[in-house]
Parts: C-alpha cells; sequence; structure tokens
C-alpha cells in the first residue's frame, strides 16, 4: 500500500467522518476509522472504499490506554501512519450544581486524556523511527558517554497531529462546565505537543469548530440552537465539511511550517 494513512477517531459519524471522507479523497490517504460504534464504523469503512480507498475499522475506547495501544499497533500495521486527527469527544451537558463527578470525569477522559493516551502513543513510535534513522545516517560513537544523534527536524519525515478542540473552550458555555474544560486543556496540550515534538519535524494544531450540524448537536434544546445560531455572522450551523477543510489544510505540505496554532472554523462567532 503506496498511500500513506491517517487515523481519525470519533470517524463513524459526523465531523469526524467528514474529516475522513475528506482526506481520503483529497489528500489520497488511507483511513483507520476509530470509534466505539461498531455499525457506524462499518458504513464508513465502506465509504472510504467506495472513493478507492483502504481503511480499516478499530474499535477503541480512547479514555482507555489499553485500548488506545492495541489500536495505534493495528494502525501501524496497517501502514505508514503519517497523520493523527484526534476528533473524538462526548457531552454530558448540565448545570454546575447539577453535574456528577461521573459525568465531570467521563468527558474529560475521553475529550482530554484519550488524546493524551493517543498522542504519547503515536509520537513514541515516529520518535522511535526518528532516532534510527539519525542514527543510521551518522552512528554516534559507541560508549558510555554516547548520546542521541540530533538532526535538524527538516531531517526527518513530516508527521502531523490536528486535534478537535471548541470554540466554547474560548468563552465557556452554560451547562458546559466539563466539556469547556476538556476542550480548553485540548489548546495548552497541543501547544506543549507542538513544542516537545517540533525537533522531530512533528507539527501538532488545533481547530475549534463552532455549532456543527451533527448528532451531538441535535441534542441541544432548540431555543439554545436559535439562540446561537442568531449570534452566528455567517447565519447558519457549520457542516462537518467546514471542518474537514480546515483539518484537510493541517494535514497537507501547506501547513509545513504551521505548529502550535488553533484555527476557529465558528461561522464568526465570537463566545
Ligand atoms: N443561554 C442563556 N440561558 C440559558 C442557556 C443559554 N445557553 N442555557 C440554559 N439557560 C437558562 C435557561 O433558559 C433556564 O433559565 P430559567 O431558569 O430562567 O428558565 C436556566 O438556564 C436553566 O436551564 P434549563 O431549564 O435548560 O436547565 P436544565 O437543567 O433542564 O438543562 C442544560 C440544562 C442541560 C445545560 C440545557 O440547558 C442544555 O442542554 N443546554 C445546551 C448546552 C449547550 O449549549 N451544549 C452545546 C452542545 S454542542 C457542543 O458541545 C459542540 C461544540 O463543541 C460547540
Amino acid at each position: 500500500m503506496d498511500n500513506k494513512v491517517a487515523i481519525v477517531t470519533g470517524a463513524g459519524r459526523g465531523i469526524g467522518l467528514g474529516i475522513a471522507n475528506k482526506l481520503a479523497k483529497e489528500l489520497d490517504m488511507n483511513i483507520v476509522i476509530v470509534d466505539v460504534d461498531e455499525v457506524s464504523m462499518a458504513d464508513a469503512v465502506n465509504q472510504i472504499k467506495s472513493i478507492g480507498k483502504e481503511a480499516i475499522a478499530v474499535k477503541c475506547d480512547v479514555s482507555k490506554a489499553a485500548d488506545v495501544q492495541s489500536m495505534v499497533a493495528k494502525a501501524f500495521e496497517f501502514g505508514e501512519v503519517d497523520l493523527v486527527v484526534n476528533n473524538a469527544g462526548i457531552t454530558r451537558d448540565s448545570m454546575l450544581l447539577k453535574m456528577s463527578e461521573a459525568d465531570y470525569d467521563l468527558v474529560l477522559n475521553i475529550n482530554l486524556k484519550g488524546i493524551f493516551f493517543i498522542c504519547q502513543a503515536v509520537c513514541g513510535r515516529w520518535v522511535s523511527a526518528a532516532k534510527k534513522l539519525a542514527e543510521a545516517a551518522a552512528p554516534a560513537p559507541a560508549g558510555p558517554d554516547a548520546k542521541e544523534v540530533k538532526m535538524e527536524p527538516s531531517f526527518y519525515p513530516k508527521k502531523r497531529i490536528v486535534n478537535i478542540s471548541s470554540i466554547v473552550a474560548k468563552g465557556g458555555n452554560i451547562g458546559q462546565a466539563n466539556y469547556t474544560a476538556s476542550k480548553a486543556g485540548v489548546i495548552a496540550m497541543t501547544k506543549t505537543i507542538a513544542k516537545e515534538m517540533a525537533r522531530y519535524n512533528i507539527n501538532a494544531n488545533c481547530i475549534q469548530p463552532g455549532f456543527i450540524k451533527t448528532p451531538m448537536t441535535d441534542k441541544m434544546p432548540e431555543k439554545v440552537i436559535a439562540k446561537f445560531v442568531a449570534e452566528i455572522p455567517l447565519q447558519r450551523m457549520g457542516l462537518p465539511e467546514d471542518i474537514a477543510g480546515a483539518v484537510k489544510f493541517l494535514s497537507s505540505k501547506d501547513s509545513d511550517y504551521v505548529t502550535g496554532i488553533t484555527i476557529e472554523v465558528a461561522g464568526g462567532l465570537n463566545m
């Protein structure tokens, strides 16, 4: 298999499915579809195959370290992983005074710790491979004082991480103490990963979607949706394809010199 591989989490439906389709169609990538729902994953795999690309479904609860280890191993067996899009996320909305500890933990574990597990596992593999390349190109002198061979970042093949945050991380959102904390954490963690991994030519960036028409926002009360739409300068909810376009930019050569940033794709909504 010649084409490069992208891991896309939460790719069974909604924004993740839109991203998977765009990467396959427009960046010629094969896709590892990661989700917890087997029915939607099977459908997503069929969609990718119908456009002539390879895809596999790997069931994985991103909040479980063992699941992530095994998913990442399968992805690297499937092909050369160049890109991870961490999109999997959930809401458990309730007002602060009613929010349970269980709902707080669940949202933080999936939306934030899940990204930590995946980035750690994937970057671990990318860095090991990079070190082997450097060692092969310029073997370090043997002995107890032997140091890691250091190369310029551009020596290593470009690898990319795109993490999906949310516009609500910017200004907070009524009913989402857990979710906003997780999504703000994603931005800070991504900036740190970008700084740590730049020496290995690994870029890490974030996208902040606004209110996007998906099964997640379909659960919102009508009057809350109406209130937000009234505040969006472009006067509509976003679509998964709107987010996929920004992911495509951050996944392509055009963004080789872009790392540690966040792109808002929110129709101008200013939280
Ligand atoms: N703005 C202003 N007032 C609001 C409000 C809002 N966004 N949300 C709730 N309120 C008000 C209600 O009008 C109500 O006021 P009154 O007491 O004066 O009637 C009060 O706050 C309590 O609200 P509810 O009666 O709805 O309380 P509840 O406990 O039944 O439900 C809730 C609370 C679960 C948070 C519910 O309001 C809700 O689901 N809100 C939507 C939360 C939301 O915006 N989620 C975004 C999901 S999409 C997403 O997360 C994707 C992304 O990245 C953007």
